[in-house]
């Protein structure tokens, strides 16, 4: 799909002299790749399956293979899945700006197979699985999990340290974010210049606190979002459209 996008002079200008840029971006840069976001009707992931039963510590401790299935079969989605125009422009950012991060709630890794560099996970990684109990990591065997659908069961591995289970490399409903990644977003939001909101309906916090923080702190805060969301009151510009033809389009008057 292809959607005539004029970049508006005066962003043009804020974004081409931005010396520390943030992007903070959500599931929706990914959709353009075929990954399901989480709260858009009919399609979204929380639309078609109960997050209680799948995302929260207890849910995996009362059905471990429900929940190893769900998240191997996510990951088989992302395995299969390819870089989108979005991802490409996020990392192409890079070569035209001083200082570029990307501070990100996906759990796949489109960013960084796009060519971005410095990449921050808030909500972990489908690929940084690790043992429940003493939390060794576990390195997944090569190739695509053979789960077909979603709420298909399957067992999860047994850590070779200690013989817990193995759990998915995400963080669930009720747990913190990790640390290191979490004080470093912080960190970036206030001292970035501009902030780059791609793709995320703004509703998961503390993540969706960093675009306030960013705008208190003084950025000026682009918002790229086909809907609107709760960010909306904080973006000094509110880009309609999806993130793989807004984002090639400023990439590209950037020159
Ligand atoms: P959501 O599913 O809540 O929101 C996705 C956003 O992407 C919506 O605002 C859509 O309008 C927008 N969108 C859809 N297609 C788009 C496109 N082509 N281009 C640009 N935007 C598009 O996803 P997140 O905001 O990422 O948490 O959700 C935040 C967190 O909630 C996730 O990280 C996950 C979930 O529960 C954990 O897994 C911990």
């Amino acid at each position: 799909m292809s959607i005539a996008f004029t970049t508006p002079a005066e962003l043009l200008d804020v974004l081409a002299g931005a010396r520390r840029l943030c992007v903070f971006s959500g599931a929706g840069v990914s959709a353009e790749s075929g990954i399901a976001t989480f709260r858009q009707p009919d399609t979204g992931l929380w639309s078609r399956f109960d997050p209680l039963m799948l995302a929260t510590l207890e849910a995996f401790q009362r059905d471990p293979a429900l929940v190893w299935g769900w998240y191997e079969w996510r990951r088989a989605a992302v395995l299969r899945a390819q870089p989108n125009p979005a991802h490409h422009a996020i990392a192409g950012l890079a070569a035209r700006l001083p200082q570029v991060c990307v501070v990100t709630q996906n759990v796949d890794d489109l960013h960084e197979r796009a060519g971005a560099r410095d990449v921050v996970h808030l909500h972990g990684s489908l690929e940084a699985a690790r043992c429940s109990r003493c939390a060794a990591p576990y390195a997944h065997p090569a190739g695509i999990p053979a789960v077909t659908q979603g709420g298909e069961r399957m067992p999860p591995p047994a850590c070779a340290a200690c013989g817990g289970p193995v759990r998915p490399g995400v963080v669930w409903f009720g747990e913190s974010l990790p640390m290191q990644a979490w004080a470093r977003a912080e960190a970036l939001a206030r001292e970035a210049d501009v902030f780059l909101c791609v793709g995320t309906s703004g509703l998961v916090y503390p993540a969706a606190s960093l675009p306030q923080q960013a705008a208190r702190a003084g950025a000026a805060v682009i918002q790229v979002n086909p809907d609107a969301t709760p960010l909306d009151g904080c973006a000094r510009w509110n880009l309609r459209g999806p993130a793989g033809a807004v984002m090639p389009a400023l990439l590209a008057a950037l020159g």
